[in-house]
């Protein structure tokens, strides 16, 4: 097998005998085989298994009935499932025109490369698929924000947000990608330097369906990038100070309603600490959420959590101040520093334990 092309598909029925037939025609005199890795909730398991009956070259379906991971999830197990060492990923959409994946392998056989990229932003490649003027905007700035975090690693990269690529099994350690939501090729830049290669390629709009991309994808994104760069801790810390400004902007703005300012701040917490659990539950600690039990058994222990923490600190800081003799902000200060980490540590360790 000189080729295994996995295409992660979700609901993407009528675009599933287009793609098989055009990525055949493209790669004619190869041994090539595709990949869907499916957690379609319509027929398309149906559709594959109908094209894979009559087509020119080995069509593999792996079904998720339990889709971890989402589209980076995904895109691993076909990964991991490939008959080849040199895996492409590929939309489902026709985005992604198969006939770019000649010029992948083509680059990919110079032999200096791990990775080789289709980018939408080299001379010669277009980014005229994305649907309209907002999502260009938000594709350039994300790069732009993605690429200063990593600067060496992402240096020869022009185009780290693509879904677009070809990929030496050998090159990666798969057990350490940790797919969350769409950027997978981001988490595998990221976690190893990468030699990088590019090829340009045109985006072209989708040839039927809807787009799944939304703005909760855009959240997982930005704490991708955060735990990437950051590691864990730093996305809990993001999580817990917005959840203050949060606290504070909702009691004042209660406040100003004519609410009385303790019923405000009874309200505003409790909305924050709702929002607070469910911010660790889908962003920071989405990957563990799986293995670690009943959600609202982790949502009581995470509650118990805080509520004993608040009230061990104000004895704290009375020693701190009386005994030890600090002044009250920095023991304050002190405390808050403390109970974060013991936060952090209780959540990875208990609230999320496998
Ligand atoms: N298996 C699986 N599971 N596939 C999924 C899932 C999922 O949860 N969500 C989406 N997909 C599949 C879609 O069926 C499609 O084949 C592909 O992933 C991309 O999804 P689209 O819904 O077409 O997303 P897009 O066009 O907005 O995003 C594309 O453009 C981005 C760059 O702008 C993707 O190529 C991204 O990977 C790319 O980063
Ligand atoms: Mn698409």
């Amino acid at each position: 097998m000189d080729l295994s092309v996995i295409v992660p598909t979700f609901n993407e029925g009528p675009n599933v005998a287009e793609l098989v037939r055009r990525t055949s025609d493209a790669l004619t005199g190869r041994a090539v085989e595709v990949i869907f890795v499916d957690d379609s909730t319509d027929d398309t398991p149906d559709v594959i298994r109908a094209v894979a009956a009559s087509a020119d070259i080995p069509v593999r379906l792996i079904h998720r009935d339990n889709p971890v991971g989402g589209l980076g999830g995904a895109v691993v197990e076909g990964i991991r499932a490939a008959e080849s060492n040199r895996c492409v990923v590929m939309d489902g959409d026709l985005q992604h025109p198969p006939e770019v994946i000649a010029d992948l392998l083509a680059r990919a056989e110079e032999g200096d490369a791990d990775v080789v990229v289709a980018s939408r932003y080299i001379a010669g490649g277009t980014s005229d698929g994305l649907a309209n003027a907002v999502r260009t905007a938000v594709s350039r700035a994300s790069t732009l924000l993605t690429k200063a975090m990593f600067p060496k690693k992402l240096h020869n990269c022009s185009d780290p947000m693509t879904g677009f690529f070809l990929v030496h099994r050998d090159s990666l350690e798969v057990e350490t990608l940790r797919p969350r939501g769409f950027k997978i090729l981001l988490e595998i830049l990221a976690r190893k330097q990468m030699r990088v290669a590019e090829v340009p390629f045109s985006f072209a709009p989708r040839f039927a369906g809807e787009s799944k991309a939304s703005f909760s994808q855009g959240m997982r994104f930005l704490t991708q990038l955060t735990m990437l760069r950051f590691g864990r801790m730093s996305a809990f810390a993001l999580v817990g100070g917005l959840g203050a400004v949060a606290n504070l902007l909702i009691m004042g703005g209660l406040q100003l309603l004519g609410v009385q300012y303790l019923v405000a701040a009874v309200i505003a917490s409790i909305i924050t600490i709702v929002a607070n659990f469910l911010a660790l539950e889908y962003l920071v600690f989405a990957d563990m959420r799986e293995e670690s039990g009943l959600m609202r058994h982790r949502f009581i222990k995470s509650f118990t959590f805080n509520g004993i923490e608040a009230i061990v600190r104000i004895p704290v800081i009375w020693v701190l101040v009386s005994q030890a003799h600090m002044p009250s902000v920095i023991a304050a200060a002190l405390t808050l520093i403390a109970a974060f980490v013991v936060r952090f540590v209780f959540h990875a360790l208990v609230v999320y334990a496998p």
